[in-house]
């Protein structure tokens, strides 16, 4: 299998863009794909920010910020990521509008070209069943923020070559990251410990154990997280939370995956977390301040 040397990254959102960050960086031609101008913008405008901030911060040169940008191609053809030798799929957790991704990319891709999702809970089997290249497909699961979480969690299932395997774990270390081989489980390692776990401290609000506030206080101090369940359940956002949640105990059936009631009914309000403003937190002024939802 030949070496890596362009990159397509399909879904320019939070992930996504953060993957056609660090692909960009590492020296990989990377063609970054959006359905839609305005979320390809944003994407692009995240990345800028970021690089700009690098910058700042003397950690690289104003010449190396414009050759990492030169590398990335923004798009919204899927027919420029023709000639990738890798594709990292980051759109949506939708198991309908991922096969049909798969199956347009297998009819343009070259046959040689590996298939990668960055899902965080569904299939790999799955998604590689429905690809002409079940073979070469792996899970490339990255962690929010991507520039800044060392780890991604490369994962192969039955139908996974041990070569296919090999390149995307030495992929994944090529761009500065630490990978772990897993088996195809859904969460995979990390999801099935930390969802239980952000789920069991919104039953124990609902519980009436403590404030939001002194939870997450909790688990700061007390353990040495970098945030509390709650702050990271908005970081991750409550739509995704709550879908991993209903992915897993679909898989499951056990009741440590099952969403509580008081996620569900944030998700349906739309309350889900920094990227809409409102979640455990309102984050309208400088200071997150406890959110009308949970007051
Ligand atoms: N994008 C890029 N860089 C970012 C960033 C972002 N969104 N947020 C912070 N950074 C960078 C900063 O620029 C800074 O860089 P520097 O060290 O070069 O100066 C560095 O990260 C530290 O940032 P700050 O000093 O502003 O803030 P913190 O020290 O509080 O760190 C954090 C921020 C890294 C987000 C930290 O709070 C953290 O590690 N939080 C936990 C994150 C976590 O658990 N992620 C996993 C979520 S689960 C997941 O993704 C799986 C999915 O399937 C659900």
């Amino acid at each position: 299998m030949s070496e890596i040397q362009k990159v397509g990254v399909v879904g320019c959102g939070l992930m996504g863009s953060g993957i056609a960050q660090v692909c960009a960086q590492a020296g990989y031609d990377t063609v970054a794909r959006e359905v839609d101008q305005a979320l390809l913008d944003r994407g692009v405008t995240g990345i800028t920010k970021n690089l700009d901030r690098a910058v700042a911060k003397e950690k690289i040169g104003e010449a190396d910020r414009d050759a990492i940008l030169g590398r990335l191609h923004p798009t919204l053809s899927l027919d420029d990521l023709a000639e990738c030798d890798l594709v990292i799929e980051a759109i949506v957790e939708n198991l309908g509008a991922k096969h049909e991704l798969f199956s347009a990319l297998g009819e343009l891709c070259k046959a040689t070209t590996v298939f990668s999702s960055n899902t965080s809970s569904l299939s790999i089997t799955e998604l590689a069943a429905g690809t002409d290249r079940p073979d070469r497909f792996v899970g490339l699961h990255f962690f929010n923020p991507v520039p800044v979480m060392p780890l991604v969690e490369v994962v192969r299932c039955g139908s996974t070559s041990e070569e296919s395997f090999r390149l995307a774990y030495a992929f994944a270390e090529s761009l500065g990251k630490q990978p772990i081989a897993c088996g195809d489980n859904t969460g995979f390692v990390v999801n099935r410990l930390l969802v239980p776990y952000m789920l069991d401290a919104i039953r124990a609000y609902e519980a009436g154990v403590a404030s939001i506030p002194d939870i997450d206080k909790g688990m700061r101090l007390g353990c040495g997280y970098p945030m509390g369940p709650f702050t990271l359940g908005d970081f991750v956002g409550l739509d995704t939370l709550y879908h991993i949640t209903d992915i897993m105990y679909d898989e499951y059936r056990d009741a440590r995956f099952a969403s509580p009631p008081l996620l569900r009914r944030m998700f349906l309000a739309g309350y889900h977390g920094r990227k809409t403003g409102k979640g455990f937190y309102d984050y309208s002024d400088d200071e997150p301040v406890v959110s009308d939802f949970v007051k």
